[in-house]
């Protein structure tokens, strides 16, 4: 008998023959591209901390989006930049304020081309820059955000978002918006959950993005980075409470939770690559210290074997443009 006996390699020696056997592929339309608008600016501003990422004008925000569909790209999940911000972000509420206008036009641009998707967060509305209203002692104050919230959705749901991506990790969230969508009519205005969001570092660039105003830290409503079997917890109680999908968030740091959160929801799963995943392979692309297709590559194929049937990625339209080019 010959040795070795196995020989796995044989699986590997073209890439014809490495092509067939893949467990895992990505295909466009698996991938969100999230985008941001920014109020009172004639033209795209850069993101000094994301090379390639802008804050968009409303026509640069339709062009994109316009091109995403054309690529295959599955959704748009859209963050609003205001121009001016107050205590409880009220700009949320007005159906003409950046981020509704913003649904409403690129709704109008792609129709069904693309899943409109929309940030449901106080953070990027509110002049002390957290995801909630603030109580007189400064913690931020849960029940009260969640009437926000409500009349946010309803708002968004009115401006024709598919889906609404309630981010703020206060408790109950999912339900009152549920409730509030089915309340104004909006019964097939599907929620993405962001179940287990955790108070991460990596989010930092994206603080740049929406030029946060934000001092301290998010530690009192997202998730320790040290817990697991809280991320299961928490997905289980926005399922029960209506969330039609559910998303792990940072992806990179958290493929453990995503896989384990892939195996226990009955629905679709995302993950969420955040700015700061994106900064870092950028980064050292940028040096010559990695190759950045082949890494950008890995890391969203990583991501989708850890379990994520969809994956936010601001690399979501370059991508799909490779699988298309590459098949
Ligand atoms: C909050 C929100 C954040 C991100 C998406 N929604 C920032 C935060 O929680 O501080 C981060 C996205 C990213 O880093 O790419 N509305």
């Amino acid at each position: 008998m010959s040795f070795p006996l196995h020989r796995p390699r044989r699986l590997r020696q073209s890439a014809a023959m490495r092509r067939l056997v893949a467990e895992t592929r990505i295909h466009p339309n698996q991938l969100i591209l999230p985008a941001f608008i920014k109020e009172g600016v004639s033209e795209p501003v850069a993101i000094e901390s994301m090379p390639g990422v802008v804050q968009h004008t409303a026509d640069t925000l339709k062009r994109a989006a316009a091109e995403a569909a054309e690529l295959g790209v599955g959704g748009i999940m859209l963050f609003g930049v205001p121009a001016q911000r107050d205590a409880t972000g009220s700009c949320s509420l007005d159906p003409e304020g950046v981020l509704n206008g913003a649904v409403r036009d690129v709704k109008g641009e792609v129709g069904d081309a693309l899943v409109v998707m929309s940030d449901l967060c106080l953070d990027e509305f509110t002049d002390h820059g957290h995801c909630g209203v603030l109580r007189e002692d400064g913690a931020v104050d849960n029940d009260a955000t969640l009437e926000i919230y409500a009349q946010m959705g309803v708002a968004q749901a009115e401006a024709g978002a598919d889906v609404l991506g309630p981010s703020g990790m206060m408790d109950g969230q999912v339900r009152v918006i549920r409730e509030a969508l089915d309340d104004a009519g909006h019964q097939d205005t599907a929620i993405l959950a962001y179940a287990a969001k955790y108070s991460s570092a990596f989010y930092g660039p994206f603080r740049d993005a929406v030029d946060s105003a934000l001092q301290g830290d998010r530690k009192t409503y997202q998730m320790d980075p040290a817990n697991r079997t809280e991320a299961i917890h928490e997905v289980m109680l926005d399922l029960e409470e209506g969330a039609d999908m559910v998303m792990v968030k940072p992806a990179m740091s958290y493929l453990d939770v995503l896989r384990e959160v892939a195996d226990l929801a009955d629905v679709p799963v995302s993950a969420y690559q955040i700015s700061g995943e994106y900064a870092m392979i950028e980064a050292a692309a940028a040096h010559g210290w990695i190759d950045r297709k082949a890494s950008i590559v890995e890391s969203v194929l990583s991501i989708r074997r850890a379990g994520a049937d969809t994956v936010l990625t601001y690399w979501a339209a370059e991508l799909a443009r490779w699988i298309k080019e590459d098949s």
